[in-house]
C-alpha cells in the first residue's frame, strides 16, 4: 500500500527528528495491535533506545506473556523488558469483588510498576555509549480516542473508567516530566493494521481482537482467585481455539469465555458434584458502543461446551450470553 509505506517513512523521520540522537523512549506493550505497531514503528526510527515493557499482571490470557516476547523480542528485534508482576497483582485482588476497584487496583499497579521500570532503564542506559534520559513516553493513542477524550462527555463515558484515556499517562508525565509520543494519533484502526502489515507484523497479531487492560480479572464475576484465573484461561483457549479452526475469528469483533460468581450442581459418574458456570462471548460491532451477540450454530457452541466440560477441570455448565448492548456491555463487568 502506497499511501501506507509513505505514511511510514514519514513517521519515521518525525519520530527521529523529535526524540534526537540521545534520548530514550519508553512504552508498555500488551500484545495488543496498537501497542505492537506504536513499539515496531519506535524501534525503526531510533532502534534499541526504545525500551518495551510488558507487564504480567497475572491476569492475562493462556501462553500470551510467553507468545508477546517472540513476537517482540525474537521476530521484530525490539528491546523488551518483561515483568513479572502476577504474585503482586494476584495477592492485590483477592477479595475485590467491585469491578471499578479490580480496575482502579489494576492500572494504579500497573503504573506503580512501570515507574519502577523506567528508572531501572535509565540507569541500565547510564553505562552504554549512547547514554541519554528517558525523555518520552510512547502510547498508542488511535484517532477514535483522540475524538472521544475531546467531546465524549456522554453518559456511558462514565459507564467504565476505561474511556479515561488521558488518565493513565498523566500520573507518569507529571511525575517523570515524560513527553508523550502518540505515532497512531491520525490513524483508524483500520489503518493501524495497514501500518503494522507494511512493519512485517504477522497477520495473526494485525487481526487480534482487543483485549481490556485488566484482562481476565473483568472477565470473572466476583473473587479474581488463581484457582478461578486459571479455570477462565483454559475454557477461554478451547473457545477462541475453535471459533479459529471454525475460521470465525474475523467475523467475531470480541470473544471470550468468563465465569459467573456461583456454582452449579452437575454429575460426574453417578456423584453429585458442584462446579463452575463458564459464561461464553462473541460479539459483532464496528464501534465497540453497541454490538450483537454473534449468531453461532447451535451445533459449534453444543461441541465448544463438551470441549470445555471435558477438558477443564470444575466446571459444571457452559452458557452463551446472547445479550446485545446495550443494556449489556461486552465484557461482564
Ligand atoms: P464494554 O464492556 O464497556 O467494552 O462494552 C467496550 C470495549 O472496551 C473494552 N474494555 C476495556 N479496555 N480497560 C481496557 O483497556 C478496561 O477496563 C476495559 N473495559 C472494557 C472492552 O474489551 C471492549 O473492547
Amino acid at each position: 500500500d502506497w499511501s501506507m509505506s509513505s505514511f511510514c517513512d514519514q513517521e519515521i523521520a518525525r519520530i527521529r527528528k523529535l526524540v534526537g540522537d540521545r534520548a530514550q523512549v519508553i512504552g508498555a506493550v500488551s500484545g495488543g495491535v496498537d501497542s505492537t505497531v506504536g513499539a515496531a514503528l519506535l524501534k525503526e526510527a531510533i532502534g534499541s533506545r526504545f525500551h518495551a515493557v510488558l507487564v504480567d499482571n497475572g491476569v492475562m490470557r493462556l501462553n500470551e506473556c510467553q507468545q508477546v516476547k517472540e513476537t517482540l523480542a525474537e521476530h521484530l528485534g525490539i528491546s523488551l523488558t518483561v515483568v513479572d508482576a502476577s504474585q503482586r497483582f494476584l495477592d492485590g485482588l483477592k477479595g475485590v469483588v467491585d469491578s471499578e476497584k479490580k480496575r482502579k487496583f489494576i492500572g494504579n499497579t500497573f503504573i506503580d510498576i512501570f515507574e519502577e521500570e523506567a528508572l531501572k532503564i535509565e540507569k541500565r542506559a547510564e553505562n552504554t555509549p549512547n547514554a541519554g534520559k528517558v525523555e518520552w513516553f510512547l502510547q498508542g493513542t488511535l484517532y477514535p480516542d483522540v475524538i472521544e477524550s475531546i467531546s465524549f462527555k456522554g453518559p456511558s463515558a462514565t459507564i467504565k473508567t476505561h474511556h479515561n484515556v488521558g488518565g493513565l499517562p498523566q500520573r507518569m508525565m507529571d511525575g517523570q516530566g515524560l513527553k508523550l509520543i502518540e505515532p497512531l494519533r491520525e490513524l483508524f484502526k483500520d489503518e493501524v493494521r495497514d501500518l503494522g502489515r507494511q512493519l512485517g507484523i504477522h497477520e495473526d497479531l494485525v487481526m487480534r481482537h482487543p483485549f481490556p487492560g485488566p484482562g481476565i480479572a473483568i472477565r470473572i464475576l466476583g473473587d479474581v482467585t488463581p484457582e478461578r484465573v486459571k479455570i477462565a484461561r483454559q475454557a477461554d483457549h478451547i473457545f477462541i481455539s475453535m471459533i479459529r479452526e471454525a475460521g470465525l475469528y474475523n467475523e467475531i469483533s470480541q470473544a471470550y469465555a468468563g465465569l459467573d460468581t456461583n456454582k452449579a450442581v452437575g454429575v460426574m459418574g453417578d456423584k453429585r458434584q458442584e462446579g463452575y458456570i463458564v459464561i461464553l462471548r462473541a460479539v459483532k460491532t464496528t464501534d465497540f458502543m453497541t454490538a450483537e451477540a454473534y449468531p453461532f450454530s447451535m451445533d459449534f457452541l453444543m461441541d465448544v461446551s463438551r470441549r470445555i466440560v471435558n477438558e477443564v477441570d470444575g466446571i459444571a455448565l457452559v452458557t452463551y450470553n446472547t445479550t446485545s448492548k446495550p443494556p449489556s456491555t461486552i465484557e461482564l463487568q
